[in-house]
């Protein structure tokens, strides 16, 4: 298995493009299960989660082709409807196929994700949701078996903004009959991607990106043509790295309006941000300042953001409070960072980062993959060797993160755990 080793202590500095963005590719790729007609994606990352969907979509019987960071792909109307524990297990977006396939052909056959790292993550809103177009919804034998002739269109409103069920539906809805109206929803930038790759399906949505979208349902669907978005959280983690380690960096193919809440809190540590039309600078001398952030939907403070700003702020100068709101478990990097000496107090859902001057570099251990990005972070700022294990949550979510972060300057690479 690969570790990461780091030298820590050089300031980051260049220019870096992101990659597509993996949660707007992964519910993208799973809306091509809506059409018998042949879909291509561009920018599509190079990413363990990536390879899992589409190994997913080829079991079911759909043929995909990958070309460099294009993708298309074509799911037979004969296809296998079901999404299996061992797949599932590994990548719980994978329940995304349940709206696309029980729309298109009536019926899903897909296993309960269980609990994860991160938390419970229940699937509770996606079904209540999908009864609500008609759907009769089984569970037995740890699978969720969901059946429906045709959906019909109706009014969801989901309890909480969550990210997945308001996917899920979009894409069901496409192909229910008359008119849906979901309120409560997600309003990520992912979101807004789905919808336009729907639409470039001849899908008819408005109102994604607020918290009230319309579909009119069709009764088929085109092939997809479409280019994903840029990765905010990818862009994100660059910035909080050249935050951690100062220096200067633009961070370009993102759109700064993806980040604006995590700029914001930049800012206000003392980073000096310039955005331009799709690329983000950042200019950090000196150490952060502590400052206090809460994790919320968007356009708030994202949670995929939070283990990484905190890597940064354990060398703030004063201190920092940290509250997580979206996930229950999510500060498994703490003890990790804390391993580099890092001062950090976890509270409940909070956390309190008394600012150090110096980390001391340590063999850390991934658990998640944003936990992972952070304590690539810590490494970066530490003094001495880090090296990180288990960087296969790192794959799951970053292309080629150590060569980029290399070519930004770090002193970073990737070595086999024999070495
Ligand atoms: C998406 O997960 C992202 N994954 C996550 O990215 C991200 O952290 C999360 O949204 C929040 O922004 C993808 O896009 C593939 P939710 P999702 O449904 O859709 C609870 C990463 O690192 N909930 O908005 O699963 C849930 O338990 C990750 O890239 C229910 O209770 O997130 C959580 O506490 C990991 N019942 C909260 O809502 C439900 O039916 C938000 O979940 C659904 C969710």
């Amino acid at each position: 298995m690969d570790k990461i080793k780091i030298t820590g202590g050089a300031k980051l500095a260049g220019s870096v493009e992101v990659s597509g963005a993996k949660n707007a590719a992964l519910p993208i790729l799973f809306s091509g299960l809506l059409t018998e007609k042949k879909s291509t994606y561009r920018r599509i990352p190079d990413l363990q989660d990536i390879k899992t969907t589409a190994h997913l979509l080829e079991q079911m019987g759909a043929t995909v082709e990958r070309s460099g960071s294009e993708l298309s792909m074509t799911v037979p109307s004969q296809a296998l409807k079901e999404a299996p524990y061992d797949l599932v297990r590994k990548m719980r977006a994978s329940v995304l196929v349940l709206g696309p396939l029980l729309a298109r052909f009536g019926e899903a056959k897909v296993s309960l994700p269980g609990g994860c790292a991160i938390g419970a993550r229940p699937i509770n809103f996606h079904l209540t949701a999908l009864e609500k177009l008609g759907a009769t919804i089984e569970l037995t034998e740890g699978y969720v078996i969901a059946r429906a002739k045709r959906l019909k269109g109706n009014r969801v409103v989901f309890d909480f903004p969550s990210v997945g069920a308001t996917e899920n539906l979009l894409m069901a809805a496409t192909l229910a009959e008359g008119e849906t109206l979901l309120e409560n929803c997600a309003r990520e930038p992912e979101i807004i991607d789905l919808a336009n790759a729907l639409r470039s399906m001849g899908a008819e949505i408005e109102g994604d990106g607020t918290e009230i979208i319309r579909i009119q349902g069709k009764t088929s669907l085109n092939g997809a043509n479409h280019e994903v978005i840029g990765d905010r959280i990818e862009a994100g983690t660059f910035l909080a790295a050249t935050m951690a380690t100062g220096g200067q960096v633009l961070v370009r193919g993102i759109q700064p309006i993806f980040l604006d809440s995590v700029l914001e809190k930049m800012s206000e540590a003392g980073a000096e941000i310039t955005r331009e039309t799709n690329a983000i600078g950042i200019k950090m001398s000196g150490r952060p300042r502590g400052i206090d952030f809460k994790t919320l939907p968007f356009p708030g403070f994202p949670t995929d953001m939070q283990a990484q700003l905190m890597a940064a702020l354990v060398v703030a100068d004063g201190s920092s409070l940290i509250t997580e709101t979206i996930f229950e478990n999510r500060f498994m990097h703490v003890p990790e960072l804390s391993r580099l000496g890092a001062d950090l107090t976890i509270r409940g859902n909070t956390v309190l980062v008394r600012g150090k001057k110096e980390l001391v570099g340590a063999p850390l251990m991934a658990t998640d993959l944003r936990a992972s990005a952070s304590l690539v972070i810590g490494g970066l700022v530490a003094r001495g060797e880090t090296t990180v294990s288990r960087i296969y949550h790192l794959d799951r979510g970053y292309e080629k993160m150590e060569a980029k972060l290399k070519s930004l300057g770090a002193q970073i690479e990737r070595v086999s755990d024999g070495e």
